[in-house]
């Protein structure tokens, strides 16, 4: 929130005066990224001009059922401007229907029950609607000074014109925001696919541990005197609690959406935790996996769950290309360089699977292509390749498919190093 001085009066000034004002407002304004700020800016602009010296900014929320207070300028404005106000609210159903500026300065002895008393309602003296594709996205509301006396005109086109121009700044905020939730979302339902094709896994492979801690419980009373027999199998159901604690370690951190946090990596290490994820099912699809990781790999900059999320959707994709005959999933790191000098990392992930025609090569990381239409459970979505390639690009890296069809399938990461 903002606590501002009450404003001196600002002249509309001439017509060159005004324009350059409002280019320096859009040009301010189109530079910030974040809505909040955008919001802080806005209202501020407006209430200079209007010569408010209180007010708040409201934006759409909540599928437009309703507008939230994103900002507000004087400390006891906000007693009088309540934090939300409905879609239905009376205020805001005059700033939709009629899509003007409703001020009660222009009309002083305008009718108490007549269209300005919503703005009486909110201790306002003027309300600016911020319409884009003739929808209200949001509105600032502002109280002036009563000294301040009739409007002048011109100050009513230049408060709309700056608002359309802030209506256009933030609608392509929104649209952005929206976006990056829809992607967010997306990576989310692929990450949560790839857990349920390996939850099986997990619960098998968490019985085993759990059988032998059940069979110490039930042996240790009458042998609790044998020292060798307790030293040792206490030593093993030690390590089988921690084992079941570090899958379930394993399932949390995959399972959970964390914001995009870049840390410092040992490429092999996340290869091995994938290849822990789908070893049961391997196992139990006769898939041999073959591991070589190269020594002394440089470390990379990433985002741990995204990796894991690329190469698991990769691992599942061989095992699903493999299907039911046995077969083979060798993944390979390498430290490379490229003809520039950099130093990349690089993991291939290769399988003796059915193999890609040469018409689908291309199209595999695009979004929704999937040859996978098989019951309604075993359904792609062809999401996994795509959300692949935005998060290797998101990397800085690349990734790339050789294909033989009948024969196999490599896939190639590379990710520039830390050096
Ligand atoms: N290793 C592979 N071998 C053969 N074909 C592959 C391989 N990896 C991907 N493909 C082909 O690329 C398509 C797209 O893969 P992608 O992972 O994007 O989606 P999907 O696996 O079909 O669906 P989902 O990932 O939701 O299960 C697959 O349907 C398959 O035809
Ligand atoms: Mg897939």
């Amino acid at each position: 929130m903002i606590d501002r001085a009450p404003q001196e009066t600002i002249p509309t000034g001439s017509v060159s005066e005004s324009l350059r004002r409002l280019t320096q407002f859009s040009r301010e304004i189109g530079e910030i990224t974040d809505i909040r700020a955008v919001a802080e800016r806005v209202l501020s602009g407006l209430s200079e001009t209007a010569q408010g010296r209180q007010g708040s900014f409201y934006l759409s929320a909540h599928e437009h059922t309703n507008f939230r207070r994103l900002a507000a300028q004087g400390s006891d404005h906000t007693a009088s401007a309540p934090p939300t106000l409905a879609a239905d609210h009376p205020l805001v159903r005059q700033l939709t229907q009629h899509r003007q500026i409703l001020d009660r300065s222009a009309a002083p002895h305008a009718a108490l029950d007549g269209p300005l008393q919503p703005l009486d309602g909110l201790c306002a003296s003027i309300a600016i609607p911020l319409i884009n594709r003739g929808r209200l996205i949001a509105f600032v509301l502002l109280r002036s000074d009563p000294a301040s006396g009739e409007p002048d005109p011109a100050h009513r086109e230049f408060l709309t014109a700056m608002a359309q121009s802030a209506a256009n700044v933030l609608d392509s905020l929104l649209i952005f925001e929206d976006l990056h939730q829809s992607q967010t979302l997306m990576r989310r339902t692929d990450r949560l696919r790839s857990l349920e094709t390996i939850a099986g896994g997990f619960a098998h492979e968490i019985r085993n541990p759990l059988t032998s801690i059940k069979t110490f419980i039930q042996l240790a009373p009458d042998r609790k005197d044998d020292d060798e027999f307790m030293r040792d199998f206490s030593q093993v159901v030690l390590d089988d609690v921690y084992r079941i604690e570090r899958l379930i370690q394993e399932i949390l951190d995959y399972a959970r959406y964390m914001e995009p946090k870049l840390t410092e990596e040992d490429v092999n290490e996340i290869v091995s935790s994938c290849l822990y994820f789908i070893d049961v099912k391997a196992r139990h699809r006769a898939i041999t996996i073959e591991k070589e990781l190269a020594a002394e790999l440089p470390r990379v900059m990433l985002d741990r769950q995204q990796i894991k999320q690329v190469l698991l959707n990769l691992f599942l994709n061989s095992m699903d290309a493999i299907g039911e005959s046995c077969g083979m999933l060798r993944v390979r790191t390498n430290r490379i360089m490229k003809p520039e000098g950099d130093v990349w990392v690089q993991i291939e992930v290769e399988d003796t699977g059915c193999g890609i025609p040469a018409d689908n090569l291309e199209r595999v990381f695009d979004p929704f292509f999937t040859t996978k239409h098989g019951s309604e459970e075993s359904e792609g979505t062809g999401l996994g390749l795509a959300i692949a390639h935005q998060i290797v690009r998101d990397h800085r890296g690349d990734i790339h498919v050789q294909s033989v069809e009948g024969a196999g399938t490599t896939f190639l990461i590379h990710l520039p190093a830390i050096v």
